[in-house]
């Protein structure tokens, strides 16, 4: 399971903790080896933009309920994030 791999003690200590500067970080995120994600770049970047965009001092949106977890035991993510304008 990638979502394990992730939280693997041995490889990120505290791995529950969010730590948008850990180095190194041998995440498996977008997998590894020859069927790697070929959209990681794409990822990346929208990843940047969305997370530089609710963290700045002039944010447009705060949080507006609580966020629904997806049910899935291949890949994790939200269902929903309910947000509304600051
Ligand atoms: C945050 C966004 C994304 C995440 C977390 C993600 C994650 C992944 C993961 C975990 C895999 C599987 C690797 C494996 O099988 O071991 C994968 C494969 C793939 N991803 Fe993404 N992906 C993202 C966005 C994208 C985007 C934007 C595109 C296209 C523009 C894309 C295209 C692909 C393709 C084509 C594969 C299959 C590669 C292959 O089997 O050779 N992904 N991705």
């Amino acid at each position: 399971m990638i979502g394990a791999g992730d939280r693997d003690p041995l490889a990120f200590p505290d791995p529950d903790v969010l730590h948008l500067d850990r180095d190194p970080n041998p995440h498996l995120g977008f997998g590894r080896g020859s069927h790697s994600c070929l959209g990681s770049m794409v990822g990346r970047l929208e990843a940047r933009v969305v997370l530089s965009v609710l963290t700045s001092r002039n944010a447009l949106l705060r949080l507006d309920g609580e966020p629904v977890v997806r049910p899935s035991a291949t890949l994790r993510g939200l269902r929903n994030l309910p947000v509304a304008r600051a």
